[in-house]
Parts: structure tokens; C-alpha cells; sequence
């Protein structure tokens, strides 16, 4: 008896052809070199960082799934290897060229081009059921506390009861300030750093909590590597501006 394929298993497999991978690569270069506050990142997360967040999602929990941030998709490809049902996840991204590239990668996939941030009226009548889950890529740090503190707000009150923000960060605290207001009840879970991911990342799970918010972030006995991993990454991202303002003024004749 031949072999029976299975077409979610092969269609959700991620490609890990060179091409694709530096075509990202410079995807993400482009939009940080054009807005570093909103690309937040100088290349898209590595698999191990995409599958871990994943995983902290059931993919047979009733509502849909919300993505924000997706870029060109690694976190997508992983929630669809994971067993999200197409039909099941919405991703919100603020960058034309990725939505674009995005619909041409996951069709059948609901991609809601917004303001993550103004989640409630960017996701207004898209939503038929409260989410199970939604999984963020934003990079928080680089914006206000006050506009984190809204979005976590706001993601609770789509989600409802037992329903999990999972954010990752670059950073060594929990991107979402813990000393958060009296109606902001949340419960946090720090999970191991993840090391192979340039830069080195941690992810966050925040969830209702019945009290007042009580958390102390892990002690974290590899902090030298963490920091020497960031200085490192920043150092690339240096070097990259370097060469962009060298390429720019070879373009315009000046370049010698
Ligand atoms: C750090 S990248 C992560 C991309 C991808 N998920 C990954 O892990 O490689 C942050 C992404 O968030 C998007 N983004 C930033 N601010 C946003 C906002 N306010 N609303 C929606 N998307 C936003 C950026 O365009 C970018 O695609």
C-alpha cells in the first residue's frame, strides 16, 4: 500500500531554501533601515524562536488565533506547522510590502493590514469568536508604556476569560512593565531564554490573574552572554548602516 500524503503536514512544512531566507533577510533590512522603530529587528526570528512561541499556543482551542507583527511570516509558518487551521488565524501587520508578501505565502490565511496597537478598532467585525490566543512579535520596547499597557488591556478584554498574550522580547524584562495598574490583573510567565536566536530572545506569557499582579523576573545566571549576545547585535546593525550609507553614496557618484 502506497504511502498516504498529507497535505496540512507538506504544505505547512517551513522552506528552509537559502534563497527565501536572504530574500527575508533583506526584506527586514530594508524596512528596519526605513523605520527601526517599527521593524524593531534587523533579520526575522530564527525557527527555534518561532517554534517555542508556537508552542505556547493550543491549536484545537475554540476561537481563532491573532498574530500581530508577523514580517514575512516565520511565526506564521510555525503556528500552521504547530496544527493552526488556516481558517483559524488572523494576522494584523502595519507594513504594506509585508502583507503583500504575506497573501502570496499563506493563502487562505486572514491578513488584516493595522495599527496593532489600536487592536480593538483594527480587528472590528473581523472577529466572529473571542480569540484563544494572540501571539506578538511587536517590538514593545520601542513603544510608549502607556500604548503596551493599552494593547495587553485590550487584548483581554477580545479574549475573555483563560485566554494568553504570548509576546517575545529581546530585552532582559518583561516587555509589558509589571508594576501594572490595579484593573490590569495579570498573571506572568517567564520561560527560558531561548539561545539560538540572533539575538538571544525570552518569551512572555501573560494571562488574567484573579488578584493584583505579583511577579519577579527569573534570575538570569548567563546575563553576561545575554548582554555580550545584544552588544554583538547591535554591532551588526552598526555595520549594516555602515554599508547602506556606503551603497547610497556610491548610487548618487560620490562613492570615491
Ligand atoms: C520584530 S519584527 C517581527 C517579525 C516576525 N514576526 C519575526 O518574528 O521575524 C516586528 C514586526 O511588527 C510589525 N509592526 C510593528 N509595529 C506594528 C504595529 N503597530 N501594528 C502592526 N504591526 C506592527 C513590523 O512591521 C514587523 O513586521
Amino acid at each position: 500500500m502506497s504511502a498516504q500524503k498529507n497535505p496540512v503536514s507538506r504544505e505547512s512544512r517551513p522552506k528552509f531554501a537559502l534563497d527565501v531566507d536572504l530574500a527575508d533577510e533583506a526584506r527586514f533590512i530594508r524596512s528596519w533601515i526605513e523605520n527601526p522603530k517599527i521593524a524593531g529587528a534587523i533579520a526575522p526570528s530564527g525557527r527555534f524562536l518561532a517554534r517555542a512561541l508556537a508552542q505556547c499556543v493550543n491549536p484545537a482551542a475554540r476561537g481563532p488565533i491573532i498574530e500581530l507583527g508577523p514580517g514575512t511570516g516565520p511565526v506564521t509558518q510555525a503556528l500552521l506547522a504547530r496544527g493552526v487551521p488556516r481558517s483559524k488565524l488572523v494576522l494584523v501587520e502595519y507594513e504594506k510590502r509585508f502583507c503583500s508578501l504575506l497573501s502570496k505565502r499563506f493563502p487562505g490565511v486572514k491578513i488584516v493590514r493595522g495599527d496593532a496597537y489600536n487592536l480593538a478598532d483594527t480587528l472590528k467585525g473581523i472577529l466572529t469568536e473571542a480569540p484563544s490566543a494572540i501571539v506578538s512579535s511587536l517590538p514593545l520596547l520601542t513603544a510608549p508604556e502607556d500604548d503596551r499597557l493599552t494593547l495587553l488591556q485590550q487584548a483581554f478584554d477580545l479574549m475573555g476569560e483563560g485566554g494568553r498574550f504570548v509576546q517575545f522580547t529581546y530585552g532582559v524584562k518583561s516587555p509589558v512593565p509589571t508594576h501594572v495598574g490595579e484593573n490590569l490583573h495579570v498573571r506572568i510567565q517567564a520561560l527560558a531564554p531561548i539561545w539560538l536566536n540572533i539575538p538571544p530572545a525570552r518569551i512572555y506569557i501573560y494571562r488574567r490573574a484573579q488578584g493584583p499582579t505579583q511577579f519577579r523576573e527569573p534570575p538570569d545566571v548567563l546575563d553576561v552572554i545575554w548582554r555580550r549576545s545584544r552588544q554583538a547585535a547591535r554591532e551588526i546593525r552598526d555595520e549594516f548602516k555602515f554599508i547602506e550609507a556606503r551603497a547610497r553614496r556610491a548610487a548618487n557618484g560620490r562613492g570615491r
